[in-house]
């Protein structure tokens, strides 16, 4: 779905949406910087959200904007921002994994800027019908976009370790076997069909001390990343960026959560270094960087940020420059496995559900295919 909008923004404070909570962009001015648009120049804001982002854009240069979400919510939400840009905004429902496949079908091959803005926005966040939070009780759906199965199918299917492999790995909940033994447990009583449900489910294992963050927010954060394969996005639009920027071109990500910041920044560290060489291969078949890395340490929020939005408080901001360098082949990183705590003394062994020298090796975060198929073991 592609929609073309017809007036200017002049300023980012132009954002205005209709809603539960407006989103506060975070890092907003530092993405603007990073990114440095430039009259004449194309920029792809992947996760358009508000369109906070976009607007700033649109205010700073005379640009073109192609705003994607995968929520058909969002692109129907910025009606008045389309209206408002002369043109120069584009907005299309899609995922950022497939943001340069989406810049060709528009007539846009190169860019000079893409801004990733990870995560969900408030408005998501703040609709209870979206079943994205523990904080309102609603359908346990979770789901981004219109397709694909909702945290509640999932918690249903789900074998026990499945759901534990999921919670510990994308949530990197230390409570995940209590929490998947307890889902099982209450399902067994009856479909889990609401966010309350599953956070009384969790509440009841995992016990926060006060001033802590909420019990079931690692729990949370694991079924949202599963169900709309967030991290696997996150790869894909990392390497769709580095094969439409253009030389000198911008990217910017803001991350809010460690697995996500890891992802980015090991990318940067291996994009913005020569590699592939070895004793074997000729030295001009090295692959040489495709990014200088602008940020050494990650920017974050400063504390009047933080309390003016708290849901900056864990915002990450990286941003790196195109080089003259081809593209490389995107490289499938599998999902997150963490280490986990020994258990029981066994042999040790290596592998994947062995011993490592620093105990029991997690198991890989399951596919969804797998999962729903129930037959990964
Ligand atoms: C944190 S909000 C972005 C807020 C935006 N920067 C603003 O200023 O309003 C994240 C948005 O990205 C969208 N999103 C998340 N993952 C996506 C993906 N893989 N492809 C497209 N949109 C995605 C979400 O639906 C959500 O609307």
């Amino acid at each position: 779905m592609v929609s073309e909008v017809n007036r200017s923004f002049s300023t980012c404070s132009a954002v205005s949406v209709t809603g539960p909570t407006p989103h506060v962009p975070v890092l907003l001015r530092q993405a603007i910087d990073y990114l440095a648009p430039r009259d004449g120049g194309v920029y792809i804001d992947g996760t358009f959200g508000a369109g906070g982002y976009a607007a700033a854009i649109l205010g700073a240069a005379a640009a073109r904007v192609i705003g994607i979400d995968r929520d058909m919510n969002a692109i129907a939400a910025a009606q008045a921002q389309v209206d408002a840009s002369g043109g120069r905004l584009t907005l299309v429902e899609g995922r950022f994994a497939a943001l340069d496949a989406i810049a060709s079908g528009l007539g846009v091959a190169a860019a000079d800027g893409v801004v990733l803005d990870l995560g969900v926005s408030s408005m998501q966040l703040d609709t209870p019908e979206r079943g994205f939070s523990f904080r309102h009780d609603g359908p346990l759906d979770m789901r981004m976009g219109r397709d694909g199965p909702s945290a509640a199918d999932i918690v249903a299917a789900a074998s026990e370790r499945d759901l534990a492999d999921i919670i510990f790995n994308l949530g990197e909940e230390r409570h995940s076997r209590a929490v998947a033994r307890a889902i099982v447990e209450a399902r067994r009583h009856g479909p889990i069909v609401t966010t309350g449900a599953l956070a009384d489910i969790v509440g009841r294992v995992v016990h926060g001390r006060s001033g802590d963050i909420h019990p079931a927010t690692r729990t949370f954060q694991a079924l949202r990343l599963f169900v709309n394969d967030e991290l696997h996005e996150l790869e894909g639009g990392l390497a769709a960026a580095e094969r439409i920027l253009k030389p000198g071109g911008r990217l910017v990500v803001v991350s809010f959560h460690s697995l996500e910041d890891r992802i980015v920044k090991t990318f940067l560290a291996a994009r913005s270094h020569s590699g592939g060489g070895s004793r074997h291969l000729p030295e001009k078949m090295l692959q040489a960087a495709t990014y200088r890395v602008l940020t050494r340490r990650p920017v974050t929020p400063d504390a009047a940020e933080i309390h003016e939005n708290p849901r900056a408080r864990s915002a990450k901001l990286r941003a790196a420059e195109r080089t003259d360098a081809p593209a490389r082949p995107a490289a499938g990183v599998p999902l997150p496995t963490l280490p986990r705590a020994p258990t029981l003394t066994l042999p040790r062994k290596r592998g994947r559900e062995g011993w490592g020298r620093r105990g029991r090796v997690g198991r890989g975060t399951p596919s969804l295919a797998a999962v729903l198929q129930g037959n990964r073991r």
